[in-house]
């Protein structure tokens, strides 16, 4: 079995010096124990120096990219000044990027070619609102997400994060049941992909871990609270790797 893949959303959380701090207390808690997991860190931009392990027990991602190469789009950061700046991956379409900031289909997919671009693995995010979970669309609003997958290229590895969005920051995770439904139908969305990781993310904890992991059909986790502590993240990852 390839290793379980855990990755941080520090989302907009961590100054420098809280990152350095993190850093030095999750690099003494997992010590030389690379392990079974395959930590992932995405800190915000300006914390990605600061978040690095000088030992690379952890990668690195953003949290997000410019669907435009270089230019006149003030605030924007590229895809290659976060390859540049150390990163493996990126996180692409976020449930708050697409509801607070109005990110849809066509700009995401330019988001996921400027990743390619620069060799950027991206961690793509699709999930159902409560709404579309009581109306029984969730494959749909899935199928629909997945769209934006259309043009990349299938032989690259791929990282797809399912948040349902009534799971993120509620403390009400999915079941493993549920999780498993939905991996089960991305992986036939995006049947035919070389190298394709299904991650659970919405109010994971070292409590529900080991059941999303058993039997959730995924391949890791994407967190958001509870990877703002180290100690948390720490046992997050041991949970992980039991
Ligand atoms: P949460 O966030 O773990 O706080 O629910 C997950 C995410 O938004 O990636």
């Amino acid at each position: 079995m390839s290793r379980v893949l855990l990755v941080a959303n520090w989302k907009m959380n961590m100054t420098r010096v809280e990152a350095r701090a993190y850093a030095g207390d999750l690099g003494s808690r997992i010590g030389d124990s690379s392990g079974r997991v395959e930590l992932v860190l995405a800190p915000p931009y300006t914390a990605l120096d600061a978040a690095r392990d000088p030992r690379g027990r952890w990668a690195l991602a953003a949290q997000n990219l410019s669907g435009e190469r270089a230019g006149a789009f003030t605030g924007e950061v590229s895809a290659a000044m976060i390859a540049e700046a150390g990163c493996r991956y990126v996180i692409v379409g976020h449930s708050e990027r697409r509801t607070l900031f109005g990110e849809d289909g066509p700009l995401l997919s330019r988001k996921l070619a400027r990743a390619r671009e620069s060799g950027l693995i991206p961690i793509y995010c699709v999930g159902e609102t409560a709404r579309e979970r009581a109306a029984g669309s969730t494959r749909e609003t899935l199928a629909g997400q997945a769209r934006a997958l259309a043009d990349d290229p299938g032989d690259q590895p791929l990282v797809v994060a399912y948040e349902p969005v009534w799971a993120i920051g509620t403390g009400l995770a999915a079941t493993p049941a549920d999780s498993a439904a939905a991996a089960t139908d991305l992986r036939t969305l995006l049947a035919g992909r070389r190298d394709l990781r299904i991650l659970y993310g919405g109010s994971v904890n070292p409590g529900n871990a080991r059941d999303l992991l058993g039997d959730g059909g995924i391949d890791g986790f994407l967190v958001g609270g509870a990877s703002l502590q180290a100690a948390t993240f720490a046992a997050l990852a041991e949970a992980a790797s039991a």
